[in-house]
């Protein structure tokens, strides 16, 4: 370095003469600093531009992880949401066409009203399970995140029920036409053409007063009731529909086994209540974490007569991840829950799970769905649905 800093093709200051220097000699000093500083601070200056590529890349990354939720399909865009009818109407006929060939998958649509039409994404994408988050006000049931969400024209019947009814009724309608052999006089078809026996989970997070919301919610239920398209518990054994109705959030477990001979309203059970020892079959009760067990009591018995999910939160139940890998005494506790959920007949599910780095949630999602989680659950229902997380794991943090 230091040779070549002396190199004679070097600009270099010279004042040696005493005279003032003019404009010319100022410019080749001012020149030859400049080189200097980026001889000595090249390195440094390489790095730093190197950090901030990786930081925008990273920020690029964050940014694209919320993208499904704002970028909506343009036709879906079109639509127009003050008109209630007219929306529940070209969704239905929308929604039709999207459900035609898709493969579906047992993921869970979390926050599904963030996008604009909120069936739409989670249909689009084959996912079995979609969330409503409920609010009783002025007597009717308004869906949003927040009380600041909500509007009007936003109701759990015009944005879930008619558009799902509306489905349904044009799947079933040709029925009639099928050859007897085919034709089960009780079984409907469900949304997804592709795999007409699956049906759709419908998550109701009660998120105010659960037994007030409760008579609202059933009785919004009716037409879908009705029509048979709920699975049902008819005091002896469950009747699959299109739709599963699960009821979480603020909802009561008192409510749910209120009535032995009928129901079509499920639990989501708390998932950290029902661990068994991987080993063995005896049943051990964990902590409680909060998370929908309003009117249950340590005595409460969940099964598949009066619940379909058993849910959790990943981070409070299991514990953050370090070192980027689910530990053994983690992977165990999984094990336990998932084994404790599937001998009562429900459908094991996290919510929570670390969304970022995406190579991270990857490996989880990856790691729950070996461990034999039955939905996942997340915002980015491309990711989810793309299944080949771990095939993609070098350039996963690009997407
Ligand atoms: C709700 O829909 C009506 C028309 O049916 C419309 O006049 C009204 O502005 C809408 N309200 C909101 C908040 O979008
Ligand atoms: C129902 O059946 C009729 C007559 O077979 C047919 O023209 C129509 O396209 C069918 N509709 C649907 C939605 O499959
Ligand atoms: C519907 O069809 C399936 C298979 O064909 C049969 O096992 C089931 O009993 C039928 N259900 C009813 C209610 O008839
Ligand atoms: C249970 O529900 C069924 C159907 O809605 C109703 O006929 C019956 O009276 C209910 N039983 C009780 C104990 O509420």
């Amino acid at each position: 370095m230091a040779v070549r800093r002396r190199r004679p093709s070097v600009p270099r200051a010279d004042y040696e003469t005493g005279r003032l220097p003019t404009f010319e000699k100022r410019r080749r000093a001012w020149r030859a600093k400049k080189y200097v500083w980026r001889k000595r601070h090249g390195a440094w200056g390489c790095l730093a531009i190197v950090g901030f590529v990786v930081g925008c890349v990273h920020i690029v990354n964050v940014g694209l992880g919320y993208l499904p939720l704002i970028h909506d399909d343009p036709a879906a865009a079109a639509l127009d949401w003050s008109q209630p009818n007219q929306a529940s109407t070209d969704m239905a006929s929308y929604l039709l066409d999207v459900t035609k060939d898709v493969t579906p998958i047992p993921c869970h649509s979390h926050n599904d009203y963030w996008r604009r039409v909120p069936l739409y994404d989670a249909l689009r994408w084959g996912c079995t399970g979609v969330e409503a988050d409920v609010w009783l006000f002025d007597e009717d049931l308004f869906v949003g995140h927040s009380t600041q969400s909500l509007t009007k024209n936003h109701t759990f019947t015009s944005m879930y029920v008619d558009p799902l009814v509306k489905m349904l009724d044009s799947k079933n309608k040709n029925t009639t036409f099928l050859p007897p052999s085919e034709l089960n006089s009780t079984a409907k078809l469900g949304v997804f053409d592709t795999a007409p026996q699956q049906t759709l989970v419908l998550l109701v997070d009660f998120k105010n007063d659960g037994s007030q919301i409760w008579p609202y919610v059933s009785s919004q239920l009716a037409t879908l009731r009705e029509k048979g398209y709920l699975t049902y518990y008819d005091g002896a054994a469950i009747h699959e529909g299109p739709i599963t109705v699960v009821a979480t959030g603020n909802a009561p477990f008192s409510l749910v086994v209120a009535n032995s001979t009928y129901r079509d309203i499920f639990f989501d059970a708390p998932l950290d209540r029902l661990y068994v020892e991987p080993s063995s079959s005896d049943a051990a009760t964990v902590s409680t974490s909060g998370q929908g067990t309003v009117g249950t009591t340590p005595g409460s018995h969940f099964d598949s007569t009066n619940s379909f999910y058993a849910s959790t939160n990943f981070q409070a139940s299991i514990g953050r991840i370090w070192w980027g890998r689910i530990s053994g005494r983690q992977r165990e506790l999984i094990r336990g829950q998932i084994k404790g959920a599937h001998e009562r007949g429900l459908k094991a599910r996290y919510w929570g799970a670390p969304k970022w780095p995406i190579a991270l949630r990857n490996r989880v999602w990856w790691d729950l769905v070996g461990l034999g989680v039955d939905y996942l659950n997340g915002d980015d229902l491309v990711g989810m649905t793309r299944f080949d997380w771990s095939v993609r794991r070098h350039w996963s943090w690009l997407r």
